[in-house]
């Protein structure tokens, strides 16, 4: 192995910069040339790749977004993609590839494998939606965010008395909605893998009011519904006025937490030692705090599962 490409895949999340750094600055001690790869698999196709060296990845392990870029590539999902991209990593002697992202970008990956590339994904989607894996990079920094503005939407709740919903993204995932929610003391958290009862979220409004609080945060997945008509349900059981924040693409951005990025640093270093040890098809991961690896194929098979202990302790605390 002499020289790897990495690229980043799928929407991007905080972390991702420092991995890349993590791959490049590994590969080089380790004596091996690394050739990035801009826009993700559309830059492969397209033949969008140059060299890497250390301080190409300099000032970059505390900013958000990636700078490889990023895209979700139509044309990879095809046969005739693919094997375009194969061909542009024969004519740029990549013997092996790091795709950081989700899990489109590791379906991606499995395919290239399968043709012979040796490739290894690592984990990067703000969604934290890979159950293979305790974490996604992307995912601490995205929760923080989203606690940041449920402390700023709470002084404002609690001055107008009202109750606010606050919707987050993860797909089909709870995970942002949760772990947020508990973080920031969220009197309801909705999410996919549990359901929505409306009455249920209007009766702890009630029994909040009741006993003198003011303030209601209500956190909702996006995978579950839409927070305009939630308001209005809620509006019309409660008579309290319900407002609805939608925080969007804010909690893809920002500058990684401490977490994501040692998170990210040893991930993109395991990558780079799988790949020197002849490895291929292998996702990375963290479990139990380990940095572990898996068949990629396993990995995406491993069901992403709600922490129902938390669930229940956020419903616990918010009586
Ligand atoms: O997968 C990351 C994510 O931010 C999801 O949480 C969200 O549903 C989606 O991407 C948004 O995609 P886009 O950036 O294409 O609007």
């Amino acid at each position: 192995m002499k020289t790897i490409g990495v690229l980043t895949s799928g929407g991007d999340a905080p972390g991702m910069n420092a991995s890349i750094r993590s791959v490049v600055r590994t590969a080089i001690y380790n004596g091996i040339k690394v050739v990035g790869v801009k826009k993700g698999y559309d830059g492969l196709i397209n033949g969008n790749l140059e060299e890497m060296g250390l301080s190409s990845v300099a000032d970059i392990i505390h900013r958000g977004g990636t700078k490889l870029r990023t895209a979700r590539s139509e044309e990879f999902k095809t046969e005739k993609g693919r094997k375009k991209a194969l061909n542009i990593l024969k004519v740029f002697d990549v013997d092996g590839l790091i795709v950081i992202g989700g899990d489109g970008s590791f379906r991606g990956a499995k395919e290239l494998s399968k043709l012979g590339v040796p490739t290894i994904g690592i984990p990067g989607t703000i969604d934290n939606d890979l159950g293979y894996t305790d974490y996604t990079i992307g995912f601490d920094t995205a929760i923080n965010t989203v606690l940041d503005a449920i402390s700023k939407i709470r002084d404002t709740s609690t001055s107008h008395g009202r109750a606010n919903i606050v919707e987050v993204m993860g797909r089909s995932s709870g995970d942002i909605a949760l772990y947020s929610g508990l973080a920031g003391g969220a009197e309801s958290v909705i999410i996919p893998e549990v359901g929505n009862d409306v009455d249920e979220v209007c009766q702890k409004i009630i029994k909040g009011r009741n006993r003198g609080k003011l303030h209601s945060i209500i956190m909702l997945a996006e995978g579950i519904g839409k927070a305009d008509e939630l308001s209005k349900e809620i509006e019309s059981k409660t008579g309290i006025e319900t407002r609805v924040t939608i925080l969007g693409h804010i909690q893809r951005g920002g500058s990684p937490t401490a977490f994501d990025r040692i998170l990210a640093s040893k991930m993109g270093s395991e990558a780079v030692k799988l790949l020197l040890s002849g490895e291929s098809g292998k996702a990375v991961g963290i479990k139990d705090n380990r940095i572990i690896n898996m068949d990629i194929d396993e990995a995406l098979n491993v069901e992403s599962k709600l922490d129902k202990d938390m669930y229940e302790l956020t419903k616990i605390l918010s009586i």
